[in-house]
């Protein structure tokens, strides 16, 4: 290994200066998972049609074809190509295992979007893993997998310059649910301001839905809150808290 560094030092100190980090932490689907439910429980919609901000490969779009374990029980089918567990440090509720919210479509949205059924995406994928997570590698291979035969729609471009077309695509059938997990930090503020008045806006038309990333309203950078949040009447509800590659979750309900 150090020899293939040497030889390809030329190559590699161009490549590393333009490339642009890429990550896609399929162990978030686990601490997401109950957000989702609840969310479920709460507007009492059954079908969802996804929307990730910042999507990477659209892993965490396909949490409906993952298998979890919490304490309270095992949600998903028992053939999932992935087996998802953490530390919960304050249980969910087991009612909330009951759920089961058909997915019926997903859209990510990304300005590198990855496409893991070809082989050298899924190498640069696995490229930005530290050295020596092999668990992540391997869940890694274990989602792509997953996303072979039927993955979800990636769209080329901006958040904030397709986030609008995305949610006219509304229908009454299912309720709209946009994700956002760790993507919205690299917008600067004006971007994040235009994402927010966006979701208002699409918000005030008709139904719809948030899952978010987010810093703790206690103010801590420790970790993250889990938040939920539902249009036209619903309001604003920090649910969970979770390590940032949802190793733990806190759910506050
Ligand atoms: C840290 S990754 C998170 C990926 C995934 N949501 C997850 O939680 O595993 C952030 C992603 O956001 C994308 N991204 C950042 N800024 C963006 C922008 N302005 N428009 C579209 N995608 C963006 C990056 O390309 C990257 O794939």
């Amino acid at each position: 290994m150090p020899e293939a560094i040497e030889r390809e030092a030329d190559f590699l100190r161009e490549y590393v200066g333009h490339v642009e980090i890429q990550t896609n932490e399929v162990q978030r689907a686990w601490a997401l998972l109950p957000c989702f439910l609840e969310l479920a429980r709460w507007s009492r919609s059954n079908r969802f049609d996804l929307v990730e901000l910042g999507t990477s490969a659209g892993l965490l779009l396909l949490w409906d074809r993952y298998r979890y374990r919490y304490a309270a029980g095992q949600w998903g089918g028992k053939g999932a190509a992935l087996d998802l567990t953490g530390e919960e440090r304050s249980a969910i509720p087991p009612e909330l295992l009951r759920i089961v919210p058909r997915v019926r479509r997903r859209v990510g949205i990304d300005r590198n979007p990855l496409d893991l059924r070809n082989p050298e995406d899924l190498l640069l994928l696995k490229s930005f893993v530290w050295a020596g997570q092999e668990e992540r590698l391997a869940r890694l291979d274990a989602a792509a997998a997953a996303l072979r035969d039927d993955p979800p729609e990636l769209v080329r471009g901006d958040i904030v310059e397709r986030l609008p077309a995305e949610l006219a695509h509304r229908s009454e059938e299912a309720l709209t649910v946009v994700l956002n997990s760790a993507a919205l930090g690299y917008l600067d503020e004006a971007g994040r301001k235009r994402v927010r008045d966006e979701l208002e806006r699409a918000g005030e038309a008709g139904p719809l839905a948030y899952v978010t990333t987010t810093r703790p309203a206690n103010g801590t950078d420790r970790h993250w809150a889990l938040a939920i949040e539902l249009w036209p009447e619903g309001g604003r509800r920090e649910v969970a808290y979770a390590d940032f590659h949802g190793a733990w979750l806190e759910w506050r309900g």
